[in-house]
């Protein structure tokens, strides 16, 4: 019997991506059965603040897995991202982007660059405890517990056993806060004790993300508190060659989510130009993690053997390396023709 899922077409390039990635899913044979979600946009503005329908929570609760396409958030007071909502929720504590370069059939000056960042996705000053203090002062606190930095910290360990990672760094800024980030740096070490095998080290993020992107083939698994996680994931992306180029598992105990790492894009939405990989990645990662694994490697191989032929979106695309520049739908047709190869 299909796996059933919840599936939100999302907003800007969302419903491109999406529709570009289901139909790839589908010649592909997974065995999947998508229960469509009204997230995003429209649910904001009919007056939900939270982003989310009761629907949606309900088709959430019973299928626990979420195919996700990015939505917007929209600008204004009392409108809550409904991206945190879900993690905090759901309890989806890890937050996984694997960034590798595609060399030399995708541009980038980072040929050997293969990392996975591991965020934590619950904590820090995404807790949501934000308000206003007086008149003229503002406060977001930023939130750091021990067991919210075990959970993680041993998340990224076992990662890095099961994928048979060399080795794992922490990035947090301890020397100024001492206290939260100081716990998430004592956590790591007293847990890196447990895997003697594989490598740790500790960076503060400002020097670490400088070094992530001058050298990030010296970086393997990198686990960190939710907002340096959430920029450096981006930076890591754009140098192996662009933020569409990747996708992320959201991993909780009861529930997971994938979706792609990027936004919902609206300087190019409506043109059908944008790069369904990001969505077409987290796609491979949920199929593995619904344990059908064969059609996760027959999708992953038709979306590397068709970026190998050329056929590249206009972020990736570069004369001299591309063959052709396609639109979504035309890099969707390619990678179903290449089911098969690899
Ligand atoms: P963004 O990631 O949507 O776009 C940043 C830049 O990257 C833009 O120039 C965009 O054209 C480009 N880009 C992104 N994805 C691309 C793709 N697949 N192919 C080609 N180019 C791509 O970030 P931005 O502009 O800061 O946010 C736009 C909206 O998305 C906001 O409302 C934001 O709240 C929302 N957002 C939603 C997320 C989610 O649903 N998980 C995550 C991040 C942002
Ligand atoms: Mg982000």
């Amino acid at each position: 019997t299909p796996v059933k899922i919840a599936v939100a077409m999302g907003d800007g390039i969302g419903p491109e991506i999406m529709k570009a990635t289901l139909k790839v899913l589908t010649a592909a044979g997974a065995n999947i059965e998508p229960e469509f979600i009204e997230l995003g946009e429209k649910v904001y503005l009919s007056g939900n603040t939270s982003g989310i329908s009761e629907h949606a929570w309900n088709a959430i609760n019973s299928n626990k897995i979420i195919f996700k396409a990015p939505i917007t958030t929209p600008q204004g007071k009392g409108y809550k991202s409904l991206n945190v909502t879900l993690r905090k929720s759901l309890g989806l504590f890890a937050n996984v982007r694997p960034v590798n370069a595609l060399h030399p059939y995708v541009p980038t000056n980072f040929p050997n660059m293969d990392v996975v960042i591991i965020r934590e996705n619950e904590e820090d000053l995404y807790a949501g405890i934000e308000h206003r203090q007086t008149q003229d002062v503002y406060q977001c606190l930023k939130l750091i517990t021990r067991p919210g930095c075990e959970r993680i910290v041993r998340y990224a360990f076992e990662y890095a056993k099961v994928y048979g990672r060399k080795k794992v760094t922490c990035m947090v800024k301890d020397n100024i806060m001492k206290i939260t980030d100081g716990l998430f740096h004592k956590v790591f070490d007293e847990i890196a004790l447990e895997y003697p095998e594989i490598k740790s080290k500790t960076q503060i993020i400002d020097i670490g993300s400088a070094r992530l992107a001058a050298k990030p083939e010296n970086y393997d698994v990198i686990v960190t508190a939710n907002l340096y996680g959430d920029i450096i994931s981006d930076i890591a992306a754009e140098i192996g060659g662009s933020v569409g180029m990747c996708g992320s598992a959201n991993i909780g105990k009861n529930v997971a989510m994938f979706e792609a790492i990027h936004g919902s894009a609206p300087d190019i939405s409506g043109q059908g130009i944008a790069n369904p990989s990001g969505l077409m990645n987290a796609a491979v990662a949920m199929l593995a993690h619904i344990g059908q694994p064969e059609i996760a490697d027959k999708v992953k191989n038709a979306w590397l053997v068709t970026l190998e032929q050329g056929y590249h979106t206009a972020d990736i695309y570069k004369e001299g390396v591309s063959l052709k520049k396609t639109n979504t739908q035309e890099f969707a047709e390619k990678v179903i023709e290449n089911l098969g190869k690899n």
